[in-house]
């Protein structure tokens, strides 16, 4: 007996130290990125450094659109809707708060530092906004196709039934058009999107779990590689039903958390961001339209939607990685419109020497005062912006949060 019992606990033993071998360096890794060791960065700029921009509330994502020099976010508006529902937090307290949301695509011009709403033209319907994307129209100068995510309450299980939304904008002009909705099963918990033509979005999920324990593994072990990106391949002439016209595959399957997304390098490069791991994914979007991953850089935060900036006449190019500074605090703070979310903003780029391949730096931080939540950010060219700086390597950074109050913009060094 006694020996069959040590046998056992010498067994479990074994086990035990293999499951820590196996698990410990991914979990540690996801500690250290949530922030649990990290005390609260103070802020790198003062509020007279910084600008705010007013009607901009809870902003998730903000894409730099060059063509016009102009930004587009997608913004909740209602101060109140992402404290009761919001399904990426797993927040589904009020849905019927949430079916009343009635968010709006802003664009925000960086000479004015003004955000203005842009009017739908045929919309008037639940919007509980998230992830965007901004692509030219190829077949009409002067105009761009926005996609966005709409995390739509459903009565019954699994809760929400969020899509896609795809518009259509003169650029310059007050308002937007509701091309269609998209709908399809492989499009479960969305989080952003990337549209590589009109008619073909890519769109992360960014758990497996909506809810429940399964659900915190996956925030807190980098090893649950457990969710995708899938493609959807849209008829833009099919606007009867959400789910007609729409062809889905998975184009990147054993993600960890994969979040926001972004353009890059090439036409066929995407970032993705896994958020919770802090690693950024460098995919290769193939001729048949899976996506191949083949690079990626770890990042000391959390991450979210990633950007890439290139300035030539400056000779500065590379990513802009915003998030928060103590990912570990959300599950606490996401119902409370007082609290404060500390940020960080990185700064990654390419590099020969010295090793290793990726330099990084913390180009802002903010203790959540100024800006809380950090979730997009995107650099422009100071001779884009409002005021000639005649300094050297420097440009606007702008940043926004998926529960900040306002978007800010500061002038950083690069
Ligand atoms: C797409 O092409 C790649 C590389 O040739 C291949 O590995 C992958 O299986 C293909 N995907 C599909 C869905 O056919």
């Amino acid at each position: 007996m006694a020996g069959t019992l040590r046998l056992l606990f010498s067994l479990t033993g074994i086990l035990l130290a293999y499951a820590v071998y196996i698990l410990g360096p991914p979990l540690q890794r996801s500690l250290t990125v949530l922030g649990v060791f990290r005390r609260e960065p103070l802020s790198t700029l003062s509020a007279e450094e910084i600008i705010v921009i007013q009607d901009t509330t809870h902003c998730e994502d903000l894409h730099y659109y060059a063509p016009s020099n102009t930004l587009f976010a997608a913004c909740e508006d209602n101060p109140n809707t992402r404290f009761g529902w919001f399904p990426p937090l797993a927040t589904f307290d009020d849905p019927e708060l949430g079916r009343r949301g009635r968010g709006s695509i802003h664009v925000i011009d960086p000479k004015t530092m003004k955000s203005q709403r842009l009017a739908f033209e045929n919309f008037d319907t639940t919007f509980v906004t998230h992830g965007i994307d901004v692509i030219a129209d190829p077949e009409q100068e002067n105009a761009v196709y926005i996609f966005a995510i709409n995390h739509l309450p459903d009565g019954t299980l699994p809760k929400a039934r969020s899509q896609i939304e795809v518009f259509h904008h003169v650029l310059g002009s007050p308002s937007i058009r509701h091309i269609r909705s998209v709908w399809h099963p492989l499009i479960r918990t969305p989080n952003d999107v990337y549209a590589s033509s009109p008619t073909s979005v890519y769109a992360t999920n960014d758990h497996r779990y909506r809810e429940g324990l399964l659900r915190t593994v996956e925030d807190v072990y980098s090893g649950a590689k457990w969710t995708d990106t899938v493609l959807l391949t849209i008829d833009l002439s099919v606007t009867t039903d959400s789910a007609a016209g729409v062809v889905g595959s998975v184009a990147l399957k054993n993600m960890h958390n994969n979040n926001g997304l972004g353009h890059g390098r090439s036409p066929n490069e995407i970032l993705i961001a896994s958020a919770a791991g802090g690693v950024l994914s460098f995919g290769e979007i193939l001729p048949n339209g899976s996506i191949t991953v083949v690079d990626s850089l770890q990042a000391e935060s959390v991450i979210d939607n990633p950007s890439y900036f290139a300035d030539g006449a400056m000779g500065v190019s590379g990513f802009v990685l915003p998030g928060v500074a103590r990912g570990v605090d959300l599950e606490h703070t996401k119902r409370d419109p007082d609290a404060t979310n500390s940020v960080m903003v990185w700064f990654a780029w390419e590099q020969e020497a010295p090793l290793p391949h990726w330099g990084q730096r913390l180009l802002f931080e903010d203790d959540g005062s100024k800006i809380r939540s950090a979730s997009a950010a995107v650099l422009v060219p100071v001779e884009s912006g409002g005021v000639a700086l005649g300094e050297d390597k420097k440009a606007w950074l702008f940043v926004t949060g998926f529960q900040s109050a306002n978007m800010i913009a500061a002038k950083v060094d690069l």
